[in-house]
């Protein structure tokens, strides 16, 4: 690959607190670095319509604490298909874009890749809260929803205990568990239901928390992951019938993809973002930035795609045995 002169910018899926800070960092190192950068407006759509801005050092300010993206994000079915990839290709002839740079999940890296496949060289970098990208030990996003969560799920418990009732929380995280699991260990859940731990409503929900109140415990948590799909209303009904605590359901929803991102994720995204920008300046294409080990390092696009991230169970034992 040679040098890239002209690098595209995409947010894509989901938005992810931290996402404007990536864009800030890739626009400001590229720029010192001499190659020009373009941003491409809500993801693959804006690469197949064109919708394409310049961006330049100062078009970047005051956007690091900022949630959302500027960018704007979207999901493009269209880019799903050859002729959408095709499409795609000519915007950046047209442009002259010849290194892009995509913020989003695992469903955005598929889209790189197989831009990447078409000779458009393309670096991901993870960006959603899920932090489900089995490639990378940390998503950008991931931190500032934890936070959410957690400043969420005090102030139910406030209530919850004053009234000597159970709250079920059920947080966001698609199929995978790890918001669900994480803020579950910072407030202290006496439950936490994720789909990749299977369970049986008598033993791990009713006989423990009715085990519990043994021990002189009054009100309860449960942290559920969106993933198992339950009516939380109706698994309240059940919890409140099986035990005679009052119980109530609440669904956090959007709120936990907001905000203005964490010092964690501002710092992430601006490491990530640099990285990315030097990895295209090396003529390095298809590869994603990831953390491993508490260390930034490239894969490949498609290598990173085919991995599968093993679920956390020795947190989710320790947990259970912790918050009793
Ligand atoms: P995320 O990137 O957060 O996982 P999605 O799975 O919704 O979010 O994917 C975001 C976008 O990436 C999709 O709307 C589509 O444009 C693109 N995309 C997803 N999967 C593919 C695929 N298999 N091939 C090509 N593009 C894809
Ligand atoms: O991937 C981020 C995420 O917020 C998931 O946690 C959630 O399942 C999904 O996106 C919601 O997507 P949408 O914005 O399409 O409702």
């Amino acid at each position: 690959m040679n040098k890239v002169k002209t690098i595209g910018i995409l947010t894509s899926g989901g938005d992810a607190p931290g996402m404007n800070a990536a864009l800030r960092a890739i626009v400001r190192s590229a720029v010192v670095k001499g190659i020009r950068v373009v941003g491409i407006k809500r993801g693959y759509n804006g690469l197949i319509k064109g919708d394409i801005i310049e961006l330049d050092l100062r078009s970047v300010s005051d956007i690091i604490h900022k949630g959302g993206t500027y960018l704007y994000t979207a999901r493009c079915l269209e880019f799903k298909d050859e002729a959408g990839v095709d499409l795609a290709v000519e915007t950046c002839k047209k442009f002259g874009i010849d290194g892009i740079i995509v913020i989003g999940g695992d469903g955005s890296f598929r889209g790189a890749a197989d831009l990447s496949a078409k000779g458009i060289p393309c670096v991901g970098i993870p960006g959603t809260i899920d932090n489900d990208i089995a490639a990378s030990d940390y998503t950008i996003g991931f931190n500032t929803a934890l936070e959410t969560i957690c400043e969420c799920v005090d102030k139910i418990r406030d209530t919850s205990q004053s009234h000597d009732r159970c709250s079920i929380v059920e947080v966001m995280g698609r199929d995978a568990g790890w918001l669900a699991l994480e803020s579950g260990i910072a407030v202290g859940a006496t439950i936490i239901l994720v789909k990749e731990i299977p369970f049986d409503f008598q033993k791990d929900v009713i006989d423990r928390i009715n085990r519990t109140i043994k021990t002189g415990k009054k009100h309860f948590i449960i942290v559920v992951s969106e993933g198992l799909e339950l009516d939380v209303n109706e698994f309240a009904k059940h919890v409140e019938r099986e035990t005679n605590i009052v119980t109530r359901a609440t669904v956090l929803g959007y709120i936990q993809r907001g905000g203005s991102p964490s010092v964690m994720d501002r710092v992430m995204a601006t490491k990530m973002g640099a990285y990315a920008v030097n990895l295209l300046e090396k003529g390095k294409g298809n590869r994603v930035v990831v953390m491993q080990k508490n260390k930034l390092v490239d894969i490949d696009i498609f290598d990173a795609l085919a991995m599968k991230k093993e679920f956390d169970f020795d947190a989710y034992n320790m947990a259970n045995s912790v918050n009793i």
